[in-house]
C-alpha cells in the first residue's frame, strides 16, 4: 500500500509506541496521587510538559493535555472568549477553519458573542487589510489556522499577530494541527498566544493533543470535574499519552522533511501541468506536504477509488467531508469553478513517503486522466 493520506492521519512511530507502552507499564499511577508512584507519574508528566515547551520555544508557557486537536481548539475558542467577556464581545476567525473551530464559533454566537468570519481569496488566503479593518478594541479573541487541512494554504500568522497586537488586546490562537512538524512553528517567532497540536498528525497516537499557551494566558475550563491540568481540563491525565506526544514532537524532522516534500510537490505539479484538464488548488500558497487537485465533471470519490485500485490511499478534500455529497466549506469559500467543485482530491505526504511512491502517483494520475479523456469515469459513476 502507498499511503498518501497523511493529513487525515499518520502511521504511529515505533519509538512513540514503545514510549507509550513503557509509560503505561511503569507509570500507571494517577499523577494526582500523593504516594510515591503518583509522584513519579507526576514527575514524568512535568518532564513531558517541559520538553513540549522547549520544542515550541515557549519555556515559561503552559501545556494543557487534551483528547486531541478538536478538544484543544474547542478549549481555545470557547474558553478564551468566555474568560474575557468582560473586555469585549467580538471574536474573529476565518471561513476555512476546521469544524472544531467553526462549530465552537457558532456556539459562541448562540451565547451572544459577535463573530466575524474572514473570507479568503481563490487560493484560500485571508487578506491582511481585511484583518486590519475587522480587528476592533472590543475584539477579545482571534483564531486563524496556520495550514489549511484541505488545500494546504499557509496563512501569514506572524503578520496577523502584529496587526492584532497593535489594534487590540485580543488573544491570538492558531490551529497548527496541519503545520506542526511540517513547517517551523515556534510560539515566540510566530507571536501567537496559543496553538493547537494533534498527536496523530505527527506520527503520534490518536486521541491525544495539546493546547499550548504563553505565560499568563489560560482559557476558562469547558468541562467540569476534578480540576486537573490547572483546573482547566478535568479528568485523570493520561501520562502515557503526554509522554507519547512529547516524543512524537521531538522526533519531527521538520526542515529536512519540508524541503524533500517541496521537491516532490513541485515534481508532481510539473506532471499535472501537462494534463490540461487538471487544476491544482493553492498552487503556490500551500504547505509542501499537501497537494490538492481538482478534476472536471467528476466526483472526487471516483478518483479516490481509482487510486485505491492501484494501491494508493488518498482522500477527497478532507477526511471529515469525504463522506458528504456536498462540496466542502473550503472548496465553496475559494469559489472553485462549478465543474471542478466535486472533483477535488488531496494527496498528502508524510515521513513514510518515498521517491518511488511519487513516481507511482504520477503514473496513476496520468492513467486516470487518460480514462477521463475517454469518458470512462462517467461509466464508473
Ligand atoms: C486543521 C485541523 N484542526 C483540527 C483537527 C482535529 O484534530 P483531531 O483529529 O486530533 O481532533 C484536524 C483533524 O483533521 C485538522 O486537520
Amino acid at each position: 500500500m502507498i499511503y498518501m493520506d497523511n493529513s487525515a492521519t499518520t502511521m504511529p512511530n515505533e519509538e512513540v509506541l514503545s514510549s507509550f507502552l513503557e509509560a503505561n507499564r511503569r507509570y500507571y499511577a494517577n499523577a494526582a496521587s500523593i504516594h510515591i508512584a503518583g509522584r513519579d507519574a507526576d514527575t514524568l508528566l512535568k518532564k513531558a510538559r517541559e520538553q513540549i515547551l522547549s520544542i515550541v520555544d515557549a519555556p515559561d508557557g503552559n501545556v494543557i493535555f487534551t483528547s486531541g486537536g478538536t478538544e484543544a481548539n474547542n478549549l481555545a475558542v470557547l474558553g478564551c472568549a468566555r474568560k474575557h467577556r468582560n473586555r469585549g464581545n467580538h471574536v474573529i476567525t476565518t471561513v476555512t477553519e476546521h469544524p472544531s473551530i467553526l462549530n465552537a464559533a457558532h456556539q459562541l454566537e448562540r451565547e451572544g458573542f459577535e463573530v466575524t468570519y474572514l473570507t479568503v481569496n481563490e487560493h484560500g488566503l485571508i487578506s491582511l487589510d481585511d484583518l486590519k479593518e475587522k480587528v476592533r478594541k472590543d475584539t477579545i479573541l482571534v483564531s486563524i489556522m496556520h495550514v489549511n487541512n484541505e488545500i494546504g494554504t499557509v496563512q501569514p500568522i506572524s503578520e496577523c499577530s502584529k496587526i492584532i497586537k497593535k489594534q487590540s488586546r485580543a488573544i491570538f490562537h492558531s490551529d497548527t494541527v496541519q503545520s506542526f512538524g511540517k513547517l517551523p512553528v515556534m510560539l515566540a517567532e510566530f507571536s501567537a498566544d496559543a496553538m493547537t497540536i494533534s498527536a496523530h498528525k505527527i506520527n503520534g497516537l490518536k486521541g491525544s493533543g495539546v493546547l499550548i499557551t504563553k505565560k499568563g494566558i489560560l482559557p476558562e475550563s469547558i468541562n467540569y470535574g476534578g480540576s486537573q491540568e490547572f483546573g482547566i481540563r478535568s479528568g485523570t491525565v493520561s501520562v502515557p499519552n503526554a509522554v507519547a506526544i512529547a516524543r512524537a514532537m521531538r522526533l519531527c524532522t521538520t526542515e529536512r522533511q519540508a524541503s524533500q516534500h517541496q521537491i516532490w510537490r513541485e515534481d508532481l505539479m510539473t506532471s499535472i501541468k501537462a494534463l490540461t484538464e487538471v487544476k491544482v488548488l493553492a498552487e503556490n500558497e500551500a504547505a509542501p506536504h499537501i497537494l490538492s487537485i481538482a478534476f472536471p465533471y467528476i466526483k472526487g470519490e471516483i478518483a479516490v477509488n481509482f487510486f485505491q485500485e492501484k494501491g494508493i490511499m488518498i482522500s477527497t478534500s478532507s477526511a471529515c467531508s469525504s463522506k458528504s455529497n456536498r462540496a466542502s466549506h473550503v472548496i465553496e469559500a475559494i469559489h472553485v469553478e462549478e465543474k471542478y467543485k466535486h472533483g477535488v482530491i488531496r494527496i498528502s505526504f508524510g515521513n513514510t513517503t518515498t521517491e518511488a511512491h511519487i513516481v507511482r502517483v504520477k503514473e496513476v494520475l496520468s492513467e486516470f486522466v487518460q480514462l477521463l479523456r475517454r469518458g470512462k469515469t462517467y461509466e464508473m459513476e
